[in-house]
C-alpha cells in the first residue's frame, strides 16, 4: 500500500515538474498515447481511492433515498453519452462552455468565444434531477461520468475572493444577498455602509458564517459555491469514471474529451494563477486554529475522498 502511494505521488510530481519547466514540449505531445495512458492511470487510482474511502464510510443510504433535486448538478450530454457534475470554482465555466459546444448550443469550437454568463444561464442544460428513474439508471450505468475536484480550502478561498471580496456584478449580487446578512450576524459594531452594501465581509466572518450553521442563514450557507463536493455530486453513490483534479486540469480534460470522442474540442490552455499557496497561507493564517479545525470538519469528506491534505495551508495535517 505504501509503495503504491509513493508510486502515485511520484507520477504526480513528475507531472508537476514536466508541466512547470517545459510546458511547451509537453503541450505538443499532450494528445499522444503515452500521456493519455499516464493520465488514465492517475484517473483510475483516484477512483480506487474514492471507492476505498467510501467503503470505510459505509453509508447507510443509496441513490434511491436522496431527493431528485440533489442530482441537479449533474448535467447531461446525451449525444456523447456524457454526464458532468459541475462544481463551482473548479473550472466549471469552461466545462459548461464545452458542454454547449457538445450539445449543439454553440456553433464554433472556440471555447473561449462563448460568453461566460451564457454558459451559466438557467435552463441551458438538462440535468439528472428531471430524468425518469429508469432512464436515469441507464445513464448512470452506461455513460461516462466526470467530476473535477479541487483542494477544499483552495476552492473556498476562491469563492470568497470572487464573491465577497470582488466588485464584479456577480460579486455585488452576492454581497447584497449574502454579505449583508453575514455582517449583520457576525460583526459587533457594523457601519451603516457595511450593513447596506455587504461589501467588506472579512475572511474570518465568512468562516464564522460557514461553521456556525445559524438557522436564520441556512438558506445561504448551503449555496453551491461553498457546498462540499460530496454534497453536490455524491461520489460514494455515483461511480464517476473520469475524476479530474484542478492541479492537472488540462491533462484530465484532454482525457475526458478523448473518452467521449470529442477531441476536436480543445480545452483552453489558460495560464495557471501563480502564488496560490502564498495566498492560502495569508488568508488562513487570519483564522484561529479552532476555527480552522471547524472549517476543516465541514470538508473532511472531500479531503479524504479526493486525497488532499492541509500541509500546504496550515503547515501540518489536521486529519
Ligand atoms: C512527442 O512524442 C513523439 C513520440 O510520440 C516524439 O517523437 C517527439 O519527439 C515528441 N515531441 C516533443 C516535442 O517532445
Ligand atoms: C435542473 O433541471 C430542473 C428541471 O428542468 C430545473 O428546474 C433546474 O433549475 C435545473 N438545475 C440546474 C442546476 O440546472
Ligand atoms: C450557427 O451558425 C449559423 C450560421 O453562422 C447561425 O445562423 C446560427 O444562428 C448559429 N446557431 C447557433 C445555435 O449559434
Ligand atoms: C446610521 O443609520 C442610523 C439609522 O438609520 C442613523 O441614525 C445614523 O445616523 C447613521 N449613522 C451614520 C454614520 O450615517
Ligand atoms: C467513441 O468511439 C469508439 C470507437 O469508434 C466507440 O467504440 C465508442 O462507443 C464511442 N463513444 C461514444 C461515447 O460515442
Amino acid at each position: 500500500m505504501k509503495l503504491y502511494k509513493c508510486f502515485i505521488s511520484c507520477i504526480l510530481s513528475f507531472l508537476f515538474c514536466v508541466n512547470g519547466q517545459v510546458s511547451d514540449v509537453i503541450d505538443n505531445n499532450l494528445t499522444t498515447e503515452h500521456s493519455l495512458e499516464l493520465t488514465q492511470s492517475l484517473n483510475l487510482a483516484r477512483q480506487e481511492r474514492i471507492q476505498e474511502v467510501c467503503n470505510r464510510l459505509n453509508l447507510k443510504y443509496s441513490l434511491e433515498d436522496i431527493p431528485d433535486n440533489q442530482l441537479e448538478h449533474i448535467l447531461i450530454d446525451e449525444s456523447h453519452r456524457f454526464l458532468y457534475c459541475y462544481v463551482p470554482k473548479v473550472a466549471c465555466t469552461n466545462w459548461k462552455r464545452i458542454l454547449m459546444i457538445l450539445t449543439g448550443k454553440w456553433n464554433d469550437t472556440d471555447v473561449l468565444s462563448i460568453p461566460a454568463h451564457l454558459a451559466h444561464s438557467p435552463g441551458m442544460f438538462r440535468n439528472l434531477s428531471s430524468v425518469p428513474k429508469d432512464q436515469r439508471s441507464y445513464m448512470l450505468d452506461n455513460f461516462q461520468k466526470m467530476l473535477i475536484v479541487r483542494n477544499p480550502f483552495e476552492r473556498l478561498l476562491s469563492a470568497y475572493r470572487n464573491k465577497l471580496e470582488g466588485d464584479t456584478p456577480s460579486a455585488k449580487y452576492f454581497q447584497d444577498r449574502v454579505g449583508r446578512r453575514i455582517i449583520k450576524a457576525f460583526r459587533a459594531n457594523p457601519s451603516n455602509e457595511s450593513l447596506e452594501l455587504g461589501h467588506d465581509v472579512s475572511f474570518r466572518e465568512f468562516a464564522l458564517f460557514l461553521t456556525s450553521r445559524a438557522d436564520e442563514l441556512a438558506d445561504v450557507v448551503t449555496n453551491e459555491h461553498w457546498q462540499p463536493i460530496t454534497s453536490l455530486c455524491h461520489p460514494c453513490l455515483i461511480k464517476y469514471t473520469l475524476v479530474g483534479k484542478y492541479e492537472t486540469l488540462l491533462e484530465d480534460s484532454v482525457l475526458s474529451l478523448h473518452s467521449i470522442n470529442a477531441s476536436h474540442v480543445q480545452f483552453p490552455r489558460l495560464a495557471h494563477t501563480s502564488g496560490t499557496s502564498d495566498k492560502l497561507h495569508r488568508y488562513y493564517s487570519r483564522l484561529e486554529l479552532p476555527l480552522v479545525r471547524k472549517l476543516y470538519k465541514l470538508y473532511k469528506r472531500d479531503y479524504a475522498l479526493f486525497h488532499y491534505d492541509l500541509d500546504n495551508i496550515v503547515g501540518f495535517d489536521l486529519g
